[in-house]
């Protein structure tokens, strides 16, 4: 009867602990992602260009999900350098155009064909990091203006509250155009 109760008492202490650790690792998790939102929505302000805009305002149907598949976009020349015209940018604030191509702010939603669905946290980190598209050595250039100079700063810890973030926001299908180099030519 001693043993049973000894046994008992165990049992009880070791399923106690499992859910205490479970509850605390499910809070961190929930304390990264709620660190990711204020990433990405104040100092990243990463909707400044990845939301695009209806007149004024963010569409928020769209929150983050890029330069809009059936919209237009600006296209620079070499005479607006000469009139001092450095960037273009289509109404959306969402593609733009430049000496160095025209460029359209990526889904970053969770969609697997058209956003992130598919990229790794290790893919989202290099990119980030190395200013590669996908982070791959040998890869083109992330082009401007995403600022990826200043986001490569960022510590491990914040790049990865904002994955975390990234991957629970309403995933969105939204192809977006892929990018132009200065001759209006897929890069
Ligand atoms: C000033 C505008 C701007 C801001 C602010 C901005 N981006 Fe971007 N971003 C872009 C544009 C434009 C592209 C497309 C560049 C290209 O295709 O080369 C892009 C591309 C990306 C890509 C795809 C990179 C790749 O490998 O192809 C990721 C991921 C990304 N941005 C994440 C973010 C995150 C996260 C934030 C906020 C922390 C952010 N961006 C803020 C403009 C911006």
């Amino acid at each position: 009867m001693h043993r049973n109760l000894l046994i008992f008492c165990v049992v009880v202490l070791i399923v106690g602990a499992i859910i205490a650790l479970s509850i605390r690792s499910v809070e961190s998790q929930s304390d990264m992602v709620q660190r990711g939102k204020y990433l990405v929505e104040t100092v990243g302000a990463c909707g400044h260009c990845h939301t695009p805009r209806t007149g004024a305002d963010y569409n928020m149907d769209m929150y983050l999900a890029g330069h809009p598949a059936n919209a237009g976009y600006p296209r620079h020349n070499f005479s607006m350098m000469q009139q001092g015209i450095f960037i273009l940018t289509s109404p959306q604030m969402s593609a733009f155009s430049g000496a160095f191509g025209t460029s359209f702010a990526t889904n970053l939603t969770p969609d697997k064909e058209t956003g992130l669905g598919e990229w790794t946290e290790e893919m989202f980190i290099g990119a980030m990091r190395t200013g590669l598209h996908q982070g791959v050595e040998g890869n083109r250039p992330i082009l401007p203006p995403m600022p990826v100079k200043h986001y490569a700063q960022m510590n491990d810890e914040d790049l990865k509250a904002i994955w975390a973030y990234l991957k629970t926001i309403k995933p969105v299908k939204n192809e977006v155009n892929p990018p132009l180099n200065p001759r209006g030519r897929p890069y």
